[in-house]
């Protein structure tokens, strides 16, 4: 393989399109972006009569993804050759001996190259190829187009983090194989390469364990579900369940491996265990004279018991999960586990006598050190929430920092790696847009740009201590995500800048990340991907000022776009006042206000009342 490289560099220095600059006017626009751009002059393209040259089942497999795009838009397939060093004309798959998932990627007139040291990054080659094609290649039906122009470039490219994580919650709502499939396809179309599974809960248990066959048919079911906000005190009356067999993770587990994505299993101990406890109450404190399922979202008294019974359980739970997750890491949750079942209970009170501990927070310690070298014990490590550093961090594990950035902070200082999942700015249950006017959600508002600007390595460590942030997260509870379309709307375009925020080792740029963004949409508009458009839309906020005004601001994403305002409930046209800076309105006044370009009105006309 080696000789072939070096052919290939000599081909690359003989004249031909090398030329710097963006001769056709195009702007390559890739999410996300790449460490190395060079735009040269020309096109390659590609017709039902180009060629692969490839070798490798892994990599005629990532091939196969070209294929079959190429043959549902276009109705044909290209035909594979081996590597062949006479060829000097086709697309070109070569180990190049680069770093795990790095690649490069070289367009000519003649020929495209993609090198790579390894599966994944051959993959993330052709995720950046399917980027510089007309965005029709992301159609899911036939199109008249027959041969696709690729522009001449050539890019360099490798991840900033080895963790690029995008979490889904399906205890609070349940979504089928079909849409984990599509969220795994997306994923790995921005180089998102972890996939936390978030199978256990209060609201449902939706793993079949073999050994504990209640857990599914019992545990996965709620008698009803609260209506409304959590607190509401309303319920739909309607059992609500769901979970998925053994048969069905394993099928998951290799297709998500086909796209370089490693899936996590998260099984929460010892807290939001009320699922579980509800099918098997000797694994609580036995305080309750009855444990069902939790209706509404929240943090549960009702806890696992530190005791022999419990331990047995969740190593029996922990053998299944590790059978079928070949994930080096298992997460076992932490987070939110009250002590109120532990300060009462005998059994506790007295094992944290036994054991000398001070308080229950080190009895938690010590209850997932118990568990973390029984998964060490397997060959596997743990991770969980900022809740696994009270009382102490057991010795091999990560933490994945939601609590803010403080949990990572604290486990970087200890030489412990940390995930960034920080709540709110990587929460995408959090508002994108106004309360007012956007569908239920946790909190916020979390915008677009905040989530851009986050910088995952705080400032606060020492170089040496940043080492051990290896990576983001975005979390996707659903809470108030009913439906497949909720999370898409909740999760893209924001998880576009967590991707970018995960991959890219380029400066941030927030204007080139919006004109990239931009030509993204077309691409997940594509792929029917329900993304939430406010990209398209003003922000009006009110601020604070006396009891009978407020201080107006009107803020926009989309680049060069206009502001264009009126105050008297009318539909904002291009002649309309134009937004420069804050101003004032009264209580007799609505806000209406859009943007424009070239005279022309993009997204949605946004309106907010005073009142
Ligand atoms: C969490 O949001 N409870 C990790
Ligand atoms: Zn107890």
């Amino acid at each position: 393989m080696k000789r072939l490289v070096s052919i290939f560099i000599i081909l690359a220095l003989v004249p031909g399109c090398r030329q710097s600059g963006n001769p056709d006017g195009e702007a390559i626009n890739v999410i996300p972006q790449p460490s190395h751009i060079q735009r040269d002059e020309g096109h390659f393209t590609i017709t039902k009569r180009t060629v692969v040259y490839a070798g490798g089942e892994e990599i005629l497999r990532t091939v196969g993804f070209l294929n079959d795009r190429l043959s549902s838009v276009s109705g044909f397939t290209l035909k594979t050759s081996d590597v062949d060093f006479t060829r000097n004309e086709g697309i070109f798959f070569l180990d190049a001996g680069l770093p795990s998932e790095a690649y490069a990627l070289h367009v000519e007139p003649s020929r495209i190259v993609i090198e790579y040291g390894d599966g994944a990054g051959a993959f993330y080659g052709l995720q950046t190829l399917f980027q510089l094609m007309d965005t029709d290649i992301f159609a899911s039906s036939r199109q008249s187009r027959k041969t696709w122009d690729v522009p001449c470039c050539s890019i360099e490219d490798s991840p900033r983090f080895s963790y690029r994580g995008m979490h889904l919650d399906c205890c609070l709502h349940f979504f089928d194989m079909d849409f984990l499939k599509r969220y795994i396809d997306l994923m790995a179309l921005h180089k998102v390469n972890r996939f936390h599974w978030h199978l256990t809960e209060d609201q449902g248990w939706r793993l079949e364990i073999k050994k504990y066959p209640l857990l599914t048919e019992k545990g996965q079911w709620r008698k009803e579900t609260v209506i409304g906000s959590l607190s509401s005190g309303i319920y739909d009356g309607k059992p609500y369940g769901g979970y998925y067999t053994q048969e069905q993770v394993r099928e998951l587990v290799a297709y998500a491996a086909e796209r370089y994505v490693t899936i996590i299993p998260e099984i929460e101990m010892p807290g939001h265990a009320l699922a579980a406890i509800s099918c098997y109450p000797s694994l609580s404190c036995g305080l309750e004279e009855h444990y069902e399922t939790a209706t509404r979202w929240g943090v549960f008294r009702q806890v696992y018991c530190p005791k022999e019974e419990t331990f047995a359980f969740l190593e029996d739970v922990l053998d299944e999960v590790m059978e079928l997750f070949p994930s080096k890491l298992i997460h076992i949750g932490g987070d939110e586990c009250p002590k109120t079942s532990w300060k009462q209970c005998a059994h506790c009170r007295s094992l944290i006598k036994k054991l000398g501990l001070r308080d229950e927070f080190e009895l938690q310690s010590w209850f997932i050190r118990r568990i973390e070298k029984y998964v060490n014990s397997k060959g596997r490590e743990i991770i969980g929430w900022d809740e696994i550093l009270q009382g102490g961090l057991a010795p091999n594990a990560k933490v994945m920092s939601w609590l803010g950035e403080e949990g990572g902070i604290k486990a970087a200082k200890q030489h412990h790696y940390a995930v960034m999942a920080p709540y709110p700015k990587y929460y995408l249950d959090y508002w994108q847009g106004d309360p007012d006017s956007e569908p239920l959600a946790m909190g916020g508002p979390t915008m677009l740009r905040t989530m851009y600007e986050y910088d995952p390595v705080p400032d606060s460590l020492t170089p040496e201590e940043q080492r051990y942030i290896m990576g983001v997260e975005g979390c996707v509870w659903t809470e108030y995500m009913p439906t497949p379309q909720r999370v898409e709307y909740m999760a893209w375009p924001r998880m576009c800048a967590i991707a970018e925020s995960g991959w890219t080792t380029a400066e941030k740029d927030w204007d080139g990340f919006t004109r990239r963004l931009e030509a993204h949409f077309a691409r997940l508009d594509r792929l029917g991907v329900g993304a939430c458009r406010n990209f398209f839309s003003p922000y009006i906020e009110f601020h604070k000022d006396t009891a009978y005004d407020k201080v107006v601001t009107i803020t926009a994403d989309l680049p060069d776009a206009e502001i264009r305002y009126t105050l008297d409930g009318s539909v904002p046209g291009p002649d309309s006042a134009l937004y420069e800076i804050p101003f004032v309105i009264n209580r007799s006044q609505t806000v209406s206000a859009a943007l424009f370009r070239d005279g022309k009105i993009a997204g949605e006309v946004k309106t907010k009342s005073f009142n």
